[in-house]
């Protein structure tokens, strides 16, 4: 199957991203507007504005600005971390703490890490549960949380469950779901006491991110690309400082011009003459990316947040907001050995470098993967029996996010959903005026979309999915089916900026 321009450009207006055109950017974020996140998030001194004639000039170029110079630094491409083989477990050790890495050549960066490393690999399989003893060697509480994992509550990453500076924590994830990229990310909430404050946002921001890649049987029965030719690509953006500090501030999210790939800033990837499997994962705070390939290469999309879609969807660009996954298959086949394919984003700002990373091709190799034309049907979740709406706006009287009229409150349970019974989900994104995307991220299960704006999903979003997002003036609708796990469960907006500023709720799970 394939899409025509205009209907992916019509698909891409849905998003509210008509106006996404490499040097124009969405009209939501550009700087100049009323930007999400309140009054006065756009920061003086743009990235790419010319130079005041008369201003000294800078000596020499600083690790920042080498870092929005692209493709001088080559893709690091995680490695597994090796587990403990105990009692048909997987056992990791994992301990988050600061450490200082060279991200930009040249440079010491300090991050927030999982052992010492940005953007690590965690390589699981279905029916193996996977145990983890977590030890926070940060000053911050830290709360770990499987991004679309079907865990108990107690191992969620409830901010109740935080480890403050000093405490060990035990994860214990079933893995009986099918085969998903994932992400591990912290998710404490500020509870405003001191220097014990903290929040998931900036901790994402300073690296503890990790790639949970989850497999199954089923998955490997298929001819996809597959080992070395599988590469999970976390994509985010970031603002250094010129000595390479990470600079952090929570309303500047619209001045992050570095992207990183897997921790490199805009690297190049050398590849071979075939086939590839790409795990697109956005774990920006707030960019969107309208990711394709700059000499328009087609991408065939075969899974979202919840593994593989029924049927692969042919995209020549693919919209990936934060906290989604889409895993692509390019074909660099027919490029002979020696040329370069440039991945860009097409929601760049004004000033920024669009370009992502770079694919060069360096040499032939044997391709015995394919695509079939079906991958794996979306399972029944049931006719839904109940029907819930969440109204996302942001208020400008007080600067907060809000659900349903209200910010987030950890003493207050929102509502109760029964489990194994469907359920409906309504999400209004009522921010017309002020122009902000939101997102909805219930933990716990997937959910399949029924419809947006009236109409069914396209192939692309035809498969189980964990977060969804609604433009301004949009609604969403989808079925949800909680199931095996009673407890204390958030959901939110996973825009990180909106949930610091209120946009998440609870709801508890009852038999
Ligand atoms: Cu990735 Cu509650 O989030
Ligand atoms: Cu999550
Ligand atoms: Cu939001």
């Amino acid at each position: 199957m394939t899409i025509s321009r205009r209907r992916l450009v019509a698909g891409a207006a849905v998003l509210g991203t008509a106006t996404a055109l490499p040097a124009s950017g969405p009209a939501w974020a550009r700087p100049q507007s009323p930007g999400p996140g309140a009054a006065g998030t756009g920061r003086p001194g743009k990235p790419g504005k010319p130079r005041k004639p008369g201003k000294p000039r800078k000596k020499a170029p600083s690790p920042a600005t080498s870092a929005t110079e692209p493709f001088t630094v080559p893709l690091t491409v995680p490695r597994p971390l090796r587990p403990l083989r105990l009692a048909g477990h997987d056992f990791h050790r994992l301990t988050t703490g600061e450490a200082d890495v060279e991200l930009l050549p040249g440079a010491t960066t300090r991050i927030r890490a999982y052992n010492g490393l940005m953007s690590p690999l965690i390589k699981a399989r279905r029916g193996r549960p996977v145990l983890i003893r977590q030890v926070n060697r940060l000053d911050v509480p830290f709360a770990m949380h499987l991004h679309g994992g079907h865990i108990p509550q107690r191992y969620d990453g409830h901010p109740m469950h935080q480890a403050e500076p000093g405490d060990v924590r035990y994860y214990h994830y079933p893995n009986e779901q099918r085969a998903a990229t994932l992400w591990l990310h912290d998710h404490s909430h500020g509870t405003g006491h001191g220097h014990h404050h903290s929040d998931s946002a900036e901790s994402i921001y300073r690296g503890l991110a990790a790639t949970y890649l989850l497999t199954d049987d089923f998955e490997d029965a298929l001819p996809l690309p597959r080992g070395r030719y599988d590469v999970p690509l976390q994509i985010r953006d970031a603002r250094f400082g010129d000595d390479g500090t990470l600079l952090y501030d929570p309303q500047g999210f619209l001045d992050r011009p570095t992207f990183l790939v897997n921790g490199s800033p805009r690297p190049y990837f050398e590849v071979a003459a075939r086939k590839y499997r790409l795990r697109l994962m956005n774990t920006s705070n707030d960019r969107f990316f309208l990711l394709r390939l700059r000499d328009g290469t087609p991408m065939t999309q075969i899974a979202s947040d919840g593994g593989l879609l029924p049927a692969p969807a042919q995209a020549w660009a693919v919209p990936l907001w934060p906290g989604e996954r889409i895993d692509v298959v390019v074909d660099f086949s027919d490029r002979p050995v020696g040329s370069q394919v440039v991945l860009e984003s097409l929601a760049s700002f004004p000033g920024e470098t669009p370009d992502v990373m770079r694919f060069d091709v360096v040499r032939e190799a044997r391709d015995p993967s394919s695509v079939p034309g079906e991958l794996r049907p979306a399972p029944d979740l049931g006719t839904p029996v109940l029907e819930r709406e969440f109204r996302m706006r942001f208020d400008p009287e007080t600067g907060r996010h809000l659900i349903n009229e209200r910010v987030f409150d950890m003493n207050r349970v929102d509502f109760r959903s029964r489990l194994g019974e469907t359920e409906a989900w309504t999400v209004v994104n009522d921010d017309v005026e002020m122009n902000i995307p939101h997102s909805m991220h219930p933990h716990l299960s997937h959910f399949r979309i029924l419809d947006r704006n009236g109409r069914p999903p396209g192939p692309a979003e035809a498969g189980l999915k964990d977060t969804v997002t609604v433009a301004p003036g949009e609604t969403v609708r989808f079925a949800v089916r909680f199931t095996d796990y009673t407890g204390l469960f958030m959901y939110h907006c996973h825009m990180m900026n909106h949930v610091a500023m209120g946009m998440m709720g609870q709801m508890e799970t009852v038999r």
